[in-house]
């Protein structure tokens, strides 16, 4: 499925624009969107899932308009996991929630529990069905949050912040879950300030700045620009930081893309590797 954003404008009051002509295509490839606190993300994806709808320029899922759509009609094309799973959650019982939109997209009863279980499993929360998500920690309610739009097996899903709040294992777990709704043809884009994380799992990313994209391209092409970057008060990944202050000529996504650009650099200087030459400190100053 595609999403087209053309020349959107949006504001929430009058004079204030919060999207000030954004245009954007999404098809195929993961998308991470990233940017700073009020740059518009969370309203972007909310004129894709057809919350908002834009004052002028328009949003196409596929072949409809969100303008002619409800947005109980678009969910059937459009998942939106929420910033704040508070927002979302609303049973009182894990099960009856992640169910919810199966149900309401029309899954018979064991359809939608058989998707409700393997969404609650992809979370690593199989044994929470019948818990209360507010006797859940954040985290969790936020994984619960994941595991209910998941459930309702769209062809776009859309993340806002999957990350926040969760431990190594948490964030191990959504990349994962992300990969396997990528293998199974799903378009996803995906709002975060965890740059190890877009760098590890999304091709592209798309940078917004006070409403308006500033880089589109893939992510090895928006981390190489650090000025850019800095203007949106982003930092790249961890990797790309090292590789960068170590002079590298290429951008490095992870660890082991730095490692092996500091070897190709060492052997490149006179086949250092491994030695302690006045030269191999000099490199490492
Ligand atoms: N419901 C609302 N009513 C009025 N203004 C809003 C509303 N939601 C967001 N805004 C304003 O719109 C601007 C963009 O907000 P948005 O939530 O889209 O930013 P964001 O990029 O998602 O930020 P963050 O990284 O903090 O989540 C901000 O100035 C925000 O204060
Ligand atoms: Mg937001």
């Amino acid at each position: 499925m595609r999403v087209r954003v053309e020349n959107v404008r949006f504001h929430y009051r009058l004079g204030e624009p919060v999207l000030k002509g954004v245009t954007l295509d999404f098809e195929g490839e993961a998308t991470a969107i990233i940017g700073q606190n009020g740059a518009g993300k969370s309203t972007l994806v909310r004129l894709i899932n057809g919350l908002l709808k834009p004052v002028s320029g328009e949003v196409r899922v596929g072949d409809w308009n969100t303008g002619d759509f409800s947005v109980a009609r678009l969910a059937r094309r459009v998942g939106l996991v929420f910033q704040n799973p508070n927002d979302q959650v609303f049973k009182s019982v894990v099960r009856d929630e992640v169910m919810f939109g199966p149900k309401n997209l029309g899954m018979s009863g064991d359809t939608a529990l058989a998707s409700s279980r393997e969404a609650l499993a992809d979370v690593g929360l199989e044994g929470a069905m019948d818990a209360n998500p507010y006797d859940l920690s954040l985290a969790e309610r936020k994984l619960v949050s994941i595991a209910s739009v998941v459930a309702m097996n769209t062809d776009v899903v859309i993340f806002d912040e999957p990350t926040i709040a969760q431990d190594y294992a948490g964030v191990q777990r959504i990349g994962t879950l992300i990969e396997k709704l990528k293998a199974r043809g799903k378009l996803i884009i995906a709002i975060t300030h965890d740059m190890d994380f877009v760098a590890e799992i999304f091709p592209r990313a798309v940078v917004l700045r006070r409403g308006e994209v500033i880089i589109d391209g893939s992510t090895r092409e928006v981390f190489s620009r650090p000025d850019l970057l800095r203007d949106s008060f982003v930092e790249p990944p961890h990797a790309t930081q090292l590789g960068q202050a170590l002079g590298l000529s290429e951008t490095v996504l992870s660890v082991d893309e730095a490692v092996k650009g500091i070897k190709g650099h060492r052997s490149r200087l006179g086949g250092l590797a491994g030695s302690d030459t006045a030269h191999d400190q000099q490199f490492f100053q």
